[in-house]
């Protein structure tokens, strides 16, 4: 990445995750920071962070396209025109195709433990499951439905007494320390990409071998 790495963060709802990214980033030494911030919706309090913080933000609406593909070609275009370093999707609830992924290297944060439990309802699937542990993933996006290359995990206990909204607050508080730290790290030490593994340090930005 370059000396302070560029950030668009996505966005679909409330937005903790950006504002914690937001929060970081008023750090110099953080290594990074928010120039943009997109969503697929309007009225979203995400948007409503990123005014307040006096960022740029977009919205590109999937029913404003006759298709998918050119949704994710103005998807694309937004975000190229803040030329990143790094997209970071924190609970943008759309899945992006080839033209975002070429665009930058995206990074999409999920709060369970990936493999299990994927796509937009982890934290119910795995409460439903009866899973004692869960936790977030945080993870290099590819064209899958969370199957990119995992850059961490962290655990987070399921208790005899949780709903849903209770067990994501418990895994949100997590999420937001590790993306922030995560983010970071990638931003000062760079990072490699080998098959699925991926090494945060001793590179100045993400390569692909
Ligand atoms: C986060 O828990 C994130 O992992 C999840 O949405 C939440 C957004 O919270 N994303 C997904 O479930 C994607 N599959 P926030 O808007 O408060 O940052």
């Amino acid at each position: 990445m370059s000396k302070v790495g560029r950030l668009v963060v996505l966005v679909s709802g409330s937005g903790t995750n950006l504002q914690a990214l937001l929060d970081a980033s008023a750090d110099p030494s953080y290594g990074a920071r928010v120039v943009a911030v997109g969503a697929d919706r309007e009225g979203i309090e995400g948007l409503v962070r990123a005014s307040k913080a006096g960022i740029p933000t977009f919205v590109e609406k999937v029913d404003d396209y006759a298709t998918r593909a050119e949704w994710d070609v103005a998807v694309a275009a937004r975000i190229s025109a803040y030329a990143p370093d790094l997209v970071v999707s924190a609970g943008f609830m759309k899945i992006l195709g080839k033209p975002t992924l070429q665009a930058a290297p995206l990074l999409n944060t999920h709060p369970a433990l990936l493999p299990s439990f994927p796509g937009a309802h982890g934290v119910r699937d795995a409460l439903a499951h009866g899973v004692k542990v869960t936790g977030c993933t945080v993870m290099l996006a590819d064209e899958g439905v969370d199957t990119g290359p995992i850059v961490a995990q962290e655990a987070v206990p399921v208790l005899p007494d949780d709903d849903e909204a209770v067990l994501h607050e418990r895994i949100k508080t997590v999420e937001r320390r590790l993306l922030v730290e995560i983010v970071g790290r990638m931003a000062r030490e760079g990072w490699t990409v080998s098959g699925r593994s991926v090494r945060i340090g001793n590179h100045t930005g993400g390569e692909s071998t």
